[in-house]
């Protein structure tokens, strides 16, 4: 090889350590098409509204994201991706996942690797069991749903009948229903699980309708499932039928509250997150959001994106630029941060989040659908951990 080449060569090589030497690099695998394309484009304006209001560089180096679209419940897609980041694109953390299939398939790529990953939103509570090296900063359904049952014991109601999405977070929330409430003296009179793909609602619902509870309890995955059940709620009659609608915030998400309309009024959920939340901390990231993204409320997804990111920066922080997989686990451990939702820590012990829980109902603020937070269950854990 002439003399220049080799010259040439290592400028190209030494440029390039150079450049990657100042960047960390934060590999998003996300939704961005198909049904749950909302999931990724909140998550990812949520961790782009931090980096706005935050600036793109800690400890002297440039913070980039890497987006990476899983098209939607893929673990296949989602694993090949995950390789491609660690591999190709020499991430230094992998972070998002709206759905838990694709989560679950990253967890041996994240333990190989020893990549720092952190679940913006997938909600089943063994993910973080999956791998040592995952810590999560949204939620968990069984966190969400033990709120729910003791409420509704409180308010009086006995006989619920249960409605879920076929799949790991519908499977927790539908089990920790049940146990709590009839620990508490209540009864699951029926038990329902809808797919997750293009289910059909008017047929499950009419089910519920028939077995005359006094109120449903549901989760499904928010977006169009959710506008999806909500309507046949409402065709079904059976709110006119006296049975109470109950759910996780999913249902009601802020995403797309206003598309449910009129009709959601009055529904009780509980959840961790909601935009009417009354601080200082929501007021700061709903106006960043805003710079990210006019036209769309930001919902839990957007806020799990953002504080994904605040958990980002703290370790770069921290471990001043030079990520290791294991430093940068030690620090997530018992990392407390105060969300916009409120103040959250991850547990050192388990690496999942634990975070206020609050009671809320839909009401009109200000001519638009908001949950409004009512009732807090003060830094809630999942129950089974
Ligand atoms: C999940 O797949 O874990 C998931 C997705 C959407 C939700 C909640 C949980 O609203």
């Amino acid at each position: 090889m002439k003399k220049w080449m080799m010259f040439g060569l290592i400028a190209l090589a030494t440029g390039q350590a150079y450049a990657a030497g100042n960047t960390i690099k934060v590999g998003v695998l996300a939704e961005m098409s198909g049904t749950f394309a909302d999931f990724g484009m909140q998550i990812t304006n949520g961790a782009k509204a931090y980096m706005r209001q935050h600036g793109d560089t800690v400890a002297g180096k440039k913070i980039e994201l890497v987006v990476r679209d899983t098209t939607g419940p893929a673990p296949d897609v989602a694993k090949r991706l995950a390789q491609e980041l660690v591999v190709k694109d020499n991430v230094d953390f992998i972070v998002g996942f709206g759905l838990t299939p694709n989560a679950f398939a990253v967890a041996p790529i994240a333990t190989e690797a020893k990549k720092p990953t952190i679940i913006m939103n997938a909600a089943t509570s063994v993910i973080t069991v999956k791998s040592p090296y995952i810590a999560r900063v949204s939620f968990t359904l069984a966190q969400v749903t033990e709120p729910m049952a003791q409420w509704a014991y409180k308010s009086g109601l006995r006989k619920i009948y249960t409605v879920v999405a076929d799949y790991g977070p519908g499977h927790d929330a539908e089990q920790t229903f049940k146990k709590a409430f009839s620990r508490l003296g209540g009864e699951v009179i029926g038990e329902l699980r809808v797919p997750l793909k293009n289910p059909e609602f008017g047929p499950f619902v009419q089910r519920v309708k028939d077995s005359k509870p006094q109120a449903i309890f549901v989760f499904v995955p928010a977006g169009e499932l959710a506008v999806g059940f909500m309507k046949a709620y409402n065709e079904r009659g059976l709110a006119q039928a006296g049975i109470k609608l109950l759910s996780t915030g999913d249902v009601t998400d802020d995403g797309v509250i206003e598309a449910l309309g009129d009709n959601a009024l009055g529904v009780i959920s509980t959840h961790q997150y909601s935009a009417a939340h009354p601080s200082p901390e929501n007021k700061a990231f709903l106006a960043a959001y805003s710079q990210i993204n006019p036209k769309q409320r930001p919902n839990f997804m957007a806020v799990g994106g953002y504080d994904g990111m605040a958990a980002v920066y703290e370790v770069v922080r921290q471990l001043k630029g030079n990520i290791d997989g294991d430093k940068a686990m030690q620090v997530l451990k018992g990392m407390k941060l105060n969300s916009p939702r409120g103040p959250i820590q991850i547990d050192a012990e388990t690496r999942d989040i634990v975070q206020n829980v609050y009671v809320r109902e839909v009401r009109k603020v200000d001519g638009k659908l908001y949950n409004v937070e009512f009732e807090t269950f003060t830094a809630v854990r999942d129950p089974g951990k």
